[in-house]
C-alpha cells in the first residue's frame, strides 16, 4: 500500500493525486503508481506541494531528462540561477517582466511541437494565482481521435502539418522570427496529424497550434477548412478538464496527447508559476490501415 489516492477530476481527462508530499523521494512502488495514473489521466494535479526551485526539478526529473525552455520573446532565460525553469507570470519589475505570457489568454497548443522532437511532458506550479481567472484547460487527444467522423479519420491518415514557431501562445513574436505571410512557407518541424503515442501506443490527434499551421499537400483553402474543424473538434468541452487554480498546485500533464490553453486574468493580479518540461522523442505516424481501422473515405 503506497498510501496514495487517484480521483479522476472530468470525465474525459485529469485526476488529483493525494497523500503525497513532493518534497521527500519516492520509492519505486510510489512511482509505478503516478506513472501509471499519469498514462490513464494524462493530467495529475498535486494539491499543497509548496515546492523550493530545486524540489520542483527533483521531482521533474522523475519523468526523464529536463528539456530547456523555448526562446522566449525576451531572448534569455528568466532565472539565470535555474535555466532549465520557465517563469510564466504577469509580474514586471521596474518595467522588466519576470516571465512569460502576461494576462491575456494563453491560446489552446501543445507544448514546443515546432521542434522535430518536442517535450513528452511538462509540469507547472502555482507560487502565486489571482483571486479568480487564470483558469488552464486541457483537451484529451486521444479521445478527439476516437471520435472524429471514418471519412475525417480516412482523409487525414499518413498527413503531416507544419508547426509553426513564431509566435507563442499569448500571440507575442519569439526573439529572431519574423512575420509569417503564407503559412506553407512558417518555419517549425512537420509532424503526422495522426501520432502513435509513443509509450501507450495509442493514436492522438496531433495539432500543435492553428496560427500558421498547414496541412502539406493541400491547397491553403482545404487546408484550412480542414484544420479549422480539427479544432472546433478537438476544443470540445466534453473533451477536456478545466483547473481552479490554488496556490501550491502542482499538474504534471503529457504534452504528446493533449493540449491546453489558459483565461485572461486581471492585470491588476499576480499570478506566479515556474514550469519545467520533459524532453521526448520524435514522434511517429499512426498507420489507420495497417492498425485495422476500415476508414470509408
Ligand atoms: C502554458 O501554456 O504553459 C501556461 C499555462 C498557464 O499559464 O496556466
Amino acid at each position: 500500500m503506497t498510501g496514495i489516492t487517484v480521483t479522476p477530476l472530468a470525465s474525459s481527462l485529469g485526476a488529483e493525486v493525494s497523500g503525497i508530499d513532493l518534497r521527500q523521494s519516492l520509492d519505486h512502488d510510489i512511482l509505478a503508481e503516478l506513472q501509471e495514473a499519469w498514462g490513464r489521466h494524462l493530467v495529475l494535479r498535486f494539491r499543497g506541494q509548496a515546492l523550493t526551485d530545486p524540489e520542483l526539478l527533483a521531482f521533474s526529473r522523475v519523468f526523464g531528462d529536463l528539456d530547456p525552455p523555448g526562446p522566449n520573446p525576451y531572448g534569455k532565460p528568466f532565472l539565470s540561477e535555474f535555466p532549465e525553469i520557465n517563469v510564466i507570470s504577469n509580474v514586471k519589475v521596474d518595467g522588466v517582466p519576470i516571465g512569460n505570457l502576461g494576462d491575456g489568454e494563453a491560446v489552446w497548443h501543445c507544448d514546443m511541437t515546432y521542434v522535430e522532437r518536442p517535450p513528452r511532458a511538462a509540469l507547472l506550479h502555482a507560487l502565486e494565482v489571482p483571486p479568480g481567472g487564470g483558469d488552464t484547460y486541457w483537451s484529451n487527444m486521444y479521445l478527439v481521435y476516437e471520435t472524429l467522423p471514418d471519412r475525417v479519420k480516412a482523409l487525414i491518415d499518413g498527413r503531416k502539418a507544419i508547426h509553426d514557431a513564431t509566435y507563442n501562445s499569448a500571440g507575442m513574436m519569439r526573439k529572431g522570427m519574423k512575420e509569417v505571410t503564407d503559412p506553407r512557407e512558417a518555419p517549425g518541424a512537420h509532424h503526422p496529424l495522426v501520432i502513435v503515442h509513443p509509450d501507450t501506443g495509442r493514436p492522438a490527434l496531433f495539432l500543435g497550434r492553428r496560427r500558421n499551421s498547414y496541412v502539406l499537400g493541400m491547397d491553403i483553402d482545404e487546408s484550412n477548412t480542414l484544420l479549422d474543424a480539427l479544432w472546433e473538434h478537438a476544443t470540445k468541452s466534453e473533451f477536456t478538464f478545466r483547473q481552479e487554480w490554488r496556490q501550491h498546485d502542482l499538474i504534471l500533464w503529457d504534452n504528446r496527447c493533449t493540449l491546453h490553453r489558459r483565461d485572461a486574468f486581471d492585470p491588476a493580479a499576480t499570478r506566479i508559476m515556474h514550469r519545467t518540461q520533459i524532453k521526448g522523442t520524435a514522434l511517429q505516424a499512426f498507420d489507420a490501415t495497417t492498425a485495422g481501422l476500415a476508414l470509408e473515405s
